[in-house]
C-alpha cells in the first residue's frame, strides 16, 4: 500500500514582534497538533515552518533598535524558535528566509513565471518620505480604506474589513512612521499576472470539496470583484535580489517571497525528496494561517504556483479565526496578553497551556482567553476528568492487582465491559475522521469524553470494593487499556502527558510511534502485564497560582531590550 504524503505548514511569522498567546493558537499550534496526527496516523509527514525576515516591517525594527539587518534577524529568529520549543512545536524545521537555498529558490521560481509569460514590468507610483528619505512601502503607509473607510488601513491591507489593498488607492497617505504627508513618485516595477490566472483561480477555488465554507466565500468574493496585475518588486535594501537586467537594485515584495519559503525550507528539510512533496499527485499540503493571510494562501500564492506550473497546489488552507484576551484585543503597550516568552519562568507545564489553547482553537469564529475560564477548565476538564481517570486507574492496578493486568476471558465479560469496547472503537472513529478535517477541537472533545466514559465505568463498575478477583482483574484490564487509547489520541495534543502515560503504564516503543494511531481503537495489553509506578499527571490550579502565572506573562520584552543584554 502507497503511504500517503502531507506537508504541514504554519504562516511563516514577521520577526517584528516576539510572539503572543494570538499567535500560536492562530497557526503555530493546531499546525504542530495537526502534524503529530498525520505522522501517529502513518502519514509520511513534513513539518516546516520558519521566519518571514523580509520586508519593510523587519527593516524599520532593526533601524529602531539600531542593529544591522542580519543581527536583528539572527536575535529574533531564535526569540521566536525558543517559545516555539518552549510549546513543544514539532517542527522539522524551523528556518530563515534569508537562507541561501531560500533565495535561490525564490530567484529560480520567478525565472519560470516570467518564461512562462506571467510577468509583466510597468511604471508604479510609490511612494517616498522626504523626511525619512526612504521609500515607503505598503505597510509604512497609513491611510483611509476606500472600501470600509476604516481611517488606519495599511498599504497592503484594511484590517477591519480584510481588503487586498494597493497603497495608491489609500485616501490621505501618510508615512506610518513619521506621521508625515509622503510624495508619490514614479518607478519601474514588475507585477504578476493574476489578471490572466484569474479564471484558472476560480475554477480551481470552486473544485475543493473540503474547504471552510467561510474560506472558499472569502476567496470567491476577491475573483468576483477582479484580479489585477499585482507588483511583486520593492525598492529597499534587504530582500531577495531581483535577478533580471534592469532591476538588479530591486528586492521582490515580502509576500512574493514569504511562501515560496514553505518550498525551499522543504528542500532545506527533505534535500533528496522535497519533490515527493510537491510534485507526487499523492501528495497532500496542508496550510495553517490566521484569517487575515487567507487571500494571500488562496488567491496570489496559488496563482504564483499556476504560473509557475509543475507544483502541487495547496490541498487545505485553514483560515483560523482571532482570539482574543479578556474582553479586548491584546495589547503589548497595555500590557493585556500572555506574553510568550515569559512562560518558562512561570515553572507552567506547556501542555497545560496547549489544552486550554486547544479549547481556543478559533476555528470557526473568533475566541477569548480568560484566567478564571483557564483554571475551570483546566482543573475540571483536564485534571478533573483526564488525569483522575489515569491515575485513578493506575493507583487500582497497583493497590488490587500488583500492578499486573491479565486480558479478560471472552465469556468473563459483561455488558458493561462490551459497552465500552464499543465506545472506545466508536470514539477513536469519530476522533479520527475530525481530525482528517482538522476539526482539532471537536476532535480534542471527543477524545476527553472518552476518558469521561472510563471514569463513568469504574464510578460504575466499582473495582475499589469487590471481592471478586476476576471481575476486578476485569475491569482494571480495560481501565489500563482505555489509558494506552488516550495516551495514543491525546498525543498531538498533550505531548509530554502522553510520554508520561505511556511510561506509567511501562510499554514499550512509544505512543506516537509512526502508525500507532488505530491501535487506540482496540483495548490490548500484552498477557500479564505490568504496570509502572502511577504518579500524579497534574496539580489542581489554585487562583493564587494562576494569579501568579498571569502577573509573569503580562510582562513584556521590549525588542530594544533583546538588543541591550
Ligand atoms: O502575516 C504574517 O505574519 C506573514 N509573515 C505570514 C507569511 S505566511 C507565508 F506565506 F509565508
Ligand atoms: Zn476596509
Amino acid at each position: 500500500m502507497k503511504t500517503e504524503t502531507r506537508l504541514v505548514t504554519a504562516a511563516l511569522p514577521y520577526i517584528n514582534n516576539v510572539p503572543h498567546l494570538g499567535h500560536i493558537v492562530g497557526s503555530h499550534l493546531p499546525a504542530d497538533i495537526f502534524a503529530r496526527f498525520c505522522r501517529t496516523k502513518g502519514y509520511d509527514t513534513l513539518f516546516i515552518g520558519g521566519t518571514d525576515e523580509h520586508g519593510s516591517t523587519s527593516e524599520i525594527a532593526a533601524s529602531e533598535v539600531g542593529a544591522d539587518f542580519e543581527t536583528f534577524g539572527v536575535k529574533l529568529h531564535e526569540e521566536h524558535k525558543k517559545i516555539y520549543d518552549w510549546f513543544n512545536i514539532s517542527y522539522d524545521v524551523f528556518s530563515r528566509t534569508p537562507s541561501k537555498t531560500h533565495i535561490s529558490t525564490t530567484q529560480d521560481f520567478f525565472k519560470k513565471i516570467n518564461t512562462n509569460g506571467f510577468i509583466t514590468s510597468g511604471k508604479m507610483k510609490v511612494f517616498y518620505s522626504p523626511k525619512e528619505d526612504r521609500y515607503l512601502p505598503d505597510r509604512y503607509i497609513r491611510g483611509t480604506c476606500p472600501r470600509c473607510g476604516y481611517e488606519d488601513a495599511t498599504g497592503d491591507q484594511c484590517e477591519n474589513c480584510t481588503a487586498v489593498l494597493d497603497p495608491t488607492q489609500l485616501i490621505n497617505p501618510r508615512s506610518s512612521i513619521s506621521g508625515e504627508k509622503i510624495e508619490i513618485r514614479e518607478r519601474e516595477h514588475l507585477f504578476l499576472r493574476l489578471d490572466k490566472l484569474s479564471p484558472q483561480l476560480e475554477s480551481w477555488i470552486k473544485s475543493q470539496t473540503t474547504w471552510r465554507p467561510q474560506v472558499t466565500s472569502l476567496a470567491l468574493s476577491w475573483i468576483k470583484e477582479g484580479l489585477k496585475e499585482r507588483c511583486i518588486t520593492r525598492d529597499l535594501k534587504h530582500g531577495v535580489p531581483v535577478p533580471l537586467p534592469g532591476f538588479e537594485d530591486k528586492v521582490f515584495y515580502v509576500w512574493f517571497d514569504a511562501p515560496i519559503g514553505y518550498l525551499s525550507f522543504t528542500k532545506e528539510a527533505a534535500p533528496k525528496r522535497w519533490q515527493k512533496f510537491w510534485q507526487d499527485d499523492s501528495s497532500k499540503i496542508y496550510h495553517f494561517l490566521g484569517k487575515d493571510n487567507i487571500p494571500f494562501h488562496t488567491i496570489f500564492w496559488p496563482g504564483m504556483l499556476l504560473a509557475h506550473g509543475n507544483i502541487n497546489l495547496p490541498h487545505q488552507v485553514i483560515g483560523l479565526q482571532y482570539l482574543n484576551y479578556e474582553g479586548g484585543k491584546f495589547s503589548k503597550s497595555q500590557k493585556r496578553g500572555v506574553f510568550c516568552e515569559k512562560l518558562p519562568e512561570t515553572g507552567l507545564d506547556s501542555d497545560v497551556m496547549r489544552a486550554y489553547l486547544t479549547f481556543l482553537i478559533p476555528e470557526t469564529a473568533d475566541s477569548e482567553f480568560r484566567w478564571d475560564d483557564f483554571q475551570r477548565r483546566v482543573n475540571t476538564e483536564i485534571i478533573g476528568n483526564l488525569g483522575n481517570f489515569v491515575n485513578r486507574t493506575l493507583h487500582l492496578v497497583k493497590q488490587k492487582n500488583n500492578q499486573i493486568v491479565s486480558k479478560p476471558k471472552e465469556t468473563e465479560l459483561e455488558q458493561i465491559d462490551r459497552e465500552i469496547l464499543v465506545s472506545v472503537e466508536t470514539k477513536v472513529k469519530k476522533a479520527t475522521e475530525l481530525l482528517e478535517q482538522a476539526k482539532l477541537r471537536e476532535a480534542f472533545s471527543e477524545i476527553l469524553s472518552l476518558s469521561a466514559d472510563g471514569n463513568k465505568y469504574l464510578s460504575d463498575t466499582k473495582p475499589w470494593s469487590s471481592e471478586d478477583s476476576v471481575r476486578t482483574n476485569t475491569v482494571l484490564y480495560h481501565g489500563a487499556a482505555i489509558c494506552r487509547s488516550l495516551a495514543i489520541l491525546i498525543s498531538p495534543y498533550l505531548p509530554t502527558t502522553s510520554k508520561r502515560i505511556w511510561n506509567q503504564l511501562a510499554l514499550s516503543g512509544k505512543a506516537d510511534a509512526a502508525g500507532n494511531w488505530d491501535s487506540a481503537a482496540e483495548l490490548d495489553l500484552q498477557e500479564n502485564h505490568r504496570i509502572g509506578e502511577p504518579e500524579v499527571l497534574f496539580g489542581r490550579l489554585t487562583s493564587e497560582e494562576v494569579k501568579r502565572i498571569k502577573n509573569t506573562t503580562s510582562q513584556t520584552t521590549e525588542i530594544k531590550e533583546l538588543f541591550n543584554k
